[in-house]
């Protein structure tokens, strides 16, 4: 049942893979890009075009001192030249939509995916790195659509245009010309492929840098609780100085690279100012195409160039297509069969049925669990730290799913109805509480969002939150801040609570839910919560012993068995497990 972690290095998909794949998904932009491939043709052939007109100035009109056509030339050129960029701009910014839009769609549909992937998934992978599939992965294939294509293009215009007039003008020149193409090529592809694994491991060390930003300011507290800075600072350094020492080996192979492509360039220049002055002094060739030689020799050897990095950019965004694929093929275990039925909490008995569970495969959290929860009733759940008792809840809601055994509700195995129902009716109040950075509102109303201010008020007052909210300057307007950091642990389990409440359940699971409440505080709670449990199924689990003796029926697990149980009374006189942890609590208390 266990999956492994997604790729870090992912299988080779094929790059025909990936393209196909890019082609469906830029097809309701097709018009976009016809548009975008005639802008880019257009440009290529006025690109062309100037040369043209220079070698006719330099052959025609200078000659014969054609004095009058001069402005022509003058317009001509101006006139080329405002439709070369009106074209260009049209080109790209045609392709920046087409890229935007696929990045748009692309971006949503991975978010998707991942809200129902299932919580092991997230378990199994780092919050950053899936967060780089949705930012740099995917803005990775943008720019490949957006410029990368077009550019492509452009270049294969421009270059077979101007080829094939070379060639018709004059053969052996082309010829000799062509040849330091190769080499051009296969240079850049030398440093390409340099460059791109140095930058890789720029990537990486800055990736490191950013984890270590990230654990160290969220972690301050930790960090000057313990005097940490020192030993933080420290291992930065490290960080850092990896990051430095790539980008230098990249910026050494950068660095090397234009001088090298520039000896090359140079090395045709002086193929057609030597060859071709000869073959002009020999009456073969005109001043004029000396000329127009030499500019489109710059204007081929700049798409050698592109097209040899192009590829480069195609190998990376392919590489950050598998990333994006190796998340879209993971498929959540859970989810609601596709019969599944509403769910209709009826008594709302529920009942474990031999059930075990292990998160990863080398121990079981849940051995053979069987127990009941009655319906209506307040059941309570005790043990030892790590002994199975938050698991039982995350299998209730289905957050994971047992290996073996059942779990039903009234009867009905909750495998059998949908999430979206089953959860529906289950509130939970975790042991992590997670507050979002919204106001006070917000969180109270998280999941009930239409829901009107006064029940928002009245939940809060069940909880007991509304005295502290009322205090505040804001009052249910007060921001929260990330995860809550701006209010204390009690408070936030009350606000908790009081979303709970608010959602209404058949069935409640509270877990440690008033652990951080002083006595007073959960006393004066607790004729609430007697009052909301009233009636609905409930699970509750305390560490303090104190909270729970009013339960119906008490479950003590160990080791991820069910141990005993009964009610506070028979397990006292029994004078098992649950007697002992009971009196060590008293004597801890008599202490005090
Ligand atoms: N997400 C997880 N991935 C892997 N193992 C886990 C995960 N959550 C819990 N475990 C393991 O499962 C076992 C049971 O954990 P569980 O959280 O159910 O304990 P608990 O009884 O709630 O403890 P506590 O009283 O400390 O909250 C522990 O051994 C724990 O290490
Ligand atoms: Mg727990």
């Amino acid at each position: 049942m266990h999956q492994s972690q997604l790729h870090e290095q992912p299988p080779k998909q094929s790059i025909r893979t990936m393209f196909r794949d890019l082609l469906q998904r830029v097809k309701r932009s097709r018009l976009f890009i016809v548009l975008a491939i005639f802008a880019v043709f257009i440009v290529a052939m006025i690109e062309f075009f100037i040369p043209q007109a220079i070698q006719y100035t330099i052959d025609v009109i200078i000659p014969q001192q054609l004095v009058d056509q001069l402005i022509w030339v003058f317009v001509l050129v101006i006139l080329a030249a405002l439709m070369l960029i009106g074209f260009q701009f049209l080109g790209s910014f045609l392709m920046a939509i087409v890229g935007q839009r696929a990045l748009y769609d692309l971006r949503n549909e991975l978010y998707d995916h991942l809200q129902n992937l299932d919580v092991a998934f997230f378990d199994r992978n780092r919050t950053g790195d899936l967060m780089s599939r949705l930012t740099n992965d995917v803005n990775m294939l943008q720019q490949l659509l957006s410029s990368g294509l077009l550019t492509l293009l452009s270049d294969l215009f421009i270059f077979l245009a101007i080829s094939l007039y070379m060639f018709y003008v004059n053969w052996q020149l082309a010829l000799l010309i062509l040849l330091t193409f190769p080499i051009l090529f296969f240079v850049t592809r030398f440093f390409a492929r340099r460059i791109r694994s140095a930058f890789r491991n720029v990537q990486a060390s800055l990736a490191e840098i950013n984890n270590h930003l990230q654990d160290s300011f969220s972690g301050i507290r930790l960090v000057k609780s313990f005097a940490m800075e020192n030993f933080e600072s420290e291992r930065f350094q490290k960080r850092n100085k990896i990051n430095q020492e790539a980008n230098l080996n990249a910026a050494r192979n950068f660095s090397l690279f234009g001088p090298i492509v520039s000896f090359i360039n140079y090395f045709g220049l002086a193929i057609v100012v030597a060859f071709g002055a000869w073959q002009t002094i020999g009456g073969e060739m005109t001043i004029g195409m000396i000329a127009t030689f030499l500019i489109y020799l710059r204007l081929l050897q700049n798409p050698i160039r592109r097209v040899s990095r192009l590829m480069n950019t195609i190998q990376q965004a392919a590489a950050a297509y598998d990333r994006i694929q190796s998340v879209l093929s993971e498929r959540p275990k859970i989810v609601s069969k596709p019969d599944a039925a509403t769910l209709n909490v009826t008594k709302g008995d529920i009942s474990f049925d031999h059930v075990t569970f292990s998160y990863n495969d080398d121990k079981e959290a849940l051995k053979q669990v069987n127990f009941k929860l009655a319906g209506g009733k307040t059941t309570a759940l005790v043990g030892k730290s790590g002994s199975g008792k938050t698991t039982i809840t995350n299998l209730l809601t289905r957050f994971y799913s047992p290996d073996h055994g059942t779990i039903s509700i009234d009867d009905t195995p909750i495998d059998h109805v949908t999430l979206e129902s089953l959860r529906s009716q289950i509130s939970v109040v975790s042991q992590d509480i997670y507050l979002v950075n919204g106001t006070i509102r917000e969180n109270i109303a998280y999941g009930t969002p239409e829901i009107d201010d006064l029940a928002v008020k009245k939940a809060a007052a069940i909880a007991k939150a509304d005295e502290f909210i009322e205090e505040l300057t804001e009052g249910y307007d007060t921001s929260v801040g990330e995860r809550g950091i701006k209010l204390s642990g009690g408070q936030k389990q009350r606000i908790s609570i009081a979303r709970a409440i608010l959602k209404n359940p058949r069935i409640i699971l509270l877990d440690e839910a008033t652990s951080a409440l002083d006595t007073a505080s959960e006393k004066a709670i607790q004729e609430g919560l007697d009052d909301l449990l009233r009636n609905r199924t409930a699970l509750i689990i305390a560490h303090r012993l104190s909270t729970i003796q009013n339960a119906n029926h008490i479950v003590v697990l160990d080791n991820g068995h069910v141990v005993e149980e009964g009610t506070h009374e028979q397990l006292l006189a029994q004078k098992g497990y649950y007697e002992k942890l009971h009196s060590l609590q008293h004597e801890a208390l008599a202490t005090i």
